[in-house]
């Protein structure tokens, strides 16, 4: 039996815009000065040109632009830089592989139960009373790994706490691009830039080959990631770099964008209607982003699901893995739909069922 693949949440094949990332690294290694600033070492901020054109798009100066190998790399950037024991806040469950980095540099973790609407205020303000944080880490848009969104209330109720108590806010926003449905909410960024740095990435966008991940926000707090960038890899892979930016000046983004809601939107649908046609009901239904997330029976051991599961053929991951307590991970699901097709999901949504029914 063919295994379906419900583990990591990775573009679809059908996404990735060959013919114009070729065409667009082509023209970076013809134009006589780009190329060679392509293929030069540079500064732990990454390729100068840009820098220039995010920070002109976001009314920034350059040196509020990093670009890194990714997005992850500015939350081990950052784990470098943090004073030792500093605390930072995630939501509950979260990106599993912040949780890794984060205990990598010692970091003390606190972790805030999330609604669909976003963290639960009240523990997040306990939690910032008691533990006093340097930071919180928040995926304010169709997060990774529950799908849920942020609400505006909560978004301003989290900045006008990050005021009164003085930490920052570490939004993670790759998936903000990708909304099928509904009307975007400003980010933490739009509402306070200068409390809140903005991570994003062209991964989820063009793809994860490029390696091409940006934060924006405060230049002193990007001073010292550049600065442990350069201290590490001395500067970034500047040829995806080169290329994201020639793709950028072409203006391919926003088609490319189009085409990705086109392709995913119906996806997302078809597994939610899956789900329900199974009999499966408590999940949370995102309006945009690659994730949905299913809330297994009380008393489950998501251990045992995952037996059952690659005997039935479905490939599914770990939810233990999102949560700081991973036993609060017991009974959580999360379900990436974007690289798969109608078939696939049809029929692993009837696996799925079948294993919990
Ligand atoms: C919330 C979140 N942040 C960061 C990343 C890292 O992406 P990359 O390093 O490829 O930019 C991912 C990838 O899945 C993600 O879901």
């Amino acid at each position: 039996m063919q295994p379906i693949q419900l583990t990591r949440g990775v573009p679809a094949d059908e996404s990735y815009p060959l013919e114009l990332v070729r065409e667009c690294a082509s023209s970076v290694m013809q134009d006589p000065k780009l190329s060679l600033e392509a293929m030069r070492y540079g500064t732990g901020y990454g390729f100068m040109p840009l820098r220039e054109l995010l920070a002109s798009q976001h009314g920034l100066s350059a040196d509020q632009v990093l670009i890194g190998n990714g997005s992850l790399s500015f939350v081990d950037l950052l784990g470098l830089t943090l004073e030792k024991g500093a605390t930072v806040l995630v939501e509950s469950p979260t990106y599993d592989r912040t949780i890794t980095l984060l205990k990598r540099h010692g970091v003390n973790i606190i972790p805030v139960p999330l609604e669909p609407d976003g963290v639960n205020f009240d523990a997040f303000k306990a939690a910032v009373l008691e533990h006093k944080p340097t930071l919180a880490y928040l995926i304010a848009d169709f997060q990774n790994p529950s799908g849920a969104t942020m609400s505006l209330a909560k978004r301003q109720a989290v900045l006008e706490l990050a005021e009164q108590h003085n930490f920052m806010i570490l939004e993670d926003a790759p998936y903000r691009p990708l909304r099928y449905r509904g009307s975007s909410i400003p980010s933490l960024f739009d509402l306070n830039p200068s409390r809140t740095m903005q991570m994003s990435s062209y991964t989820k966008q063009i793809s994860p080959g490029v390696r091409v991940g940006t934060l924006i926000g405060d230049k002193t707090w990007l001073a010292k990631l550049a600065k442990a960038a350069n201290d590490t890899y001395i500067s970034g892979a500047f040829l995806g770099q080169a290329t994201v930016f020639e793709f950028l000046r072409r203006g391919h983004l926003e088609p490319q964008l189009e085409r990705l809601r086109a392709l995913y939107a119906p996806r997302l649908e078809r597994m939610a209607s899956a789900l329900r046609h199974n009999g499966l009901t408590d999940f949370l239904e995102p309006d945009g982003g690659f994730f949905l997330s299913v809330n297994l029976p009380q008393g489950s051991s998501i251990a045992d699901l995952l037996t059952r599961a690659s005997g039935a053929g479905l490939a599914l991951t770990d939810g233990r893995g999102f949560f700081v307590n991973p036993e609060a991970g017991n009974t959580f699901l999360r379900l990436p739909f974007c690289a798969l097709g109608f078939e696939e999901i049809d029929e692993g949504m009837k696996r799925l069922a079948g294993l919990l029914g």
